[in-house]
């Protein structure tokens, strides 16, 4: 094992912070850096070949901070560039790292969650766009049927910090009463997008009161927990001195200001040009 080799966190923005917070929770051992890709986010409305062109080069990145492990804390980059990642990318790199996304861990439990076998997933253009969801659940809860809202104002109401505004009741009460028009029989909701859950109190309010809401925090972190035991070989790799460290590609200002609503305590960022690398 190295002394520094911790596990990667990504997010287009400050997403993954929601993601990274749960896992730090249940994890707390580990070394861990997150990167930001603030400087190009929202990632959610731009083509297949740029978001992966963008995600590639943070798990580079990443493998060049001697990252064994990145977790793509991202529905968009996990939807759009993980696959080609995994089975393009890293065989020709031979480094024996591992990439993992948010969408898997996520389809293989939310099938649990529904009664009326109905579900509702909140995304991205781009995330609703690559079918991601509607194909994973199919695989793992047959017959669920699966219901797609794409909420393109969500992210950058977060990004800009005006989701506490009336133009986020505005956006969020409209996209559930989208979602539900399409099936009443929803009863569970997945926030497929790491950003989602800085909204769960407004979401909360307009969905109706016995529908069960899902952010994947949780259910990644637990993944993750049974994918290290399943794995000694990575686990060992991971360098376990409890250690946090956070990067973003835009201002390090504006990410320390903002990061603390996702991750719950401050922080301090440096900056990273990944066109320098
Ligand atoms: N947090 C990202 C996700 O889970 C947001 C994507 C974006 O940048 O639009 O999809």
């Amino acid at each position: 094992m190295n002394a520094n080799s911790p596990i990667g966190i990504f997010d287009s923005g400050y997403g993954g912070l929601t993601v990274m917070k749960e896992i730090v929770k249940q994890l707390p051992q580990y070394d861990y850096i997150y990167l930001g890709d603030n400087a190009r986010a929202p990632y959610g409305p731009r083509s297949f070949e740029t978001v992966y062109r963008y995600t590639l080069q943070c798990v580079q990145w990443f493998f060049k901070q001697d990252c064994p492990l990145v977790i793509l804390a991202c529905n968009t980059a996990s939807a759009k560039a993980l696959r080609t990642i995994q089975q393009n990318d890293l065989p020709k790199m031979d480094t024996g790292k591992r990439v993992l996304g948010v969408i898997r861990p996520t389809t293989e439990v939310i099938g649990n969650y529904s009664s009326s076998k109905q579900v509702g997933i909140l995304a991205t253009s781009g995330t609703v766009t690559s079918q991601s969801y509607p194909i994973e659940i199919e695989k793992f809860f047959p017959g669920i049927e699966v219901y797609q809202q794409a909420c393109p104002m969500l992210v950058p109401l977060i990004e800009n910090n005006e989701h506490h505004t009336k133009g986020a009741d505005f956006f969020v009460k409209k996209y559930i009463h989208d979602l539900l028009a399409k099936s009443p029989m929803i009863d569970t909701i997945l926030l497929a997008c790491t950003h989602y859950p800085l909204l769960m109190d407004k979401i909360k309010e307009y969905s109706p009161a016995d529908m069960t809401i899902l952010s994947q925090g949780e259910i990644v972190a637990a993944s993750l927990v049974d994918y290290l035991q399943r794995h000694p070989e990575m686990e060992q790799r991971i360098s376990k001195k409890g250690l946090q460290r956070f990067y973003t590609t835009d201002s390090t200002e504006d990410f320390d200001n903002h990061a603390a609503l996702f991750y719950g305590t401050g922080v301090s960022s440096k900056h990273v040009d990944l066109e320098a690398q």
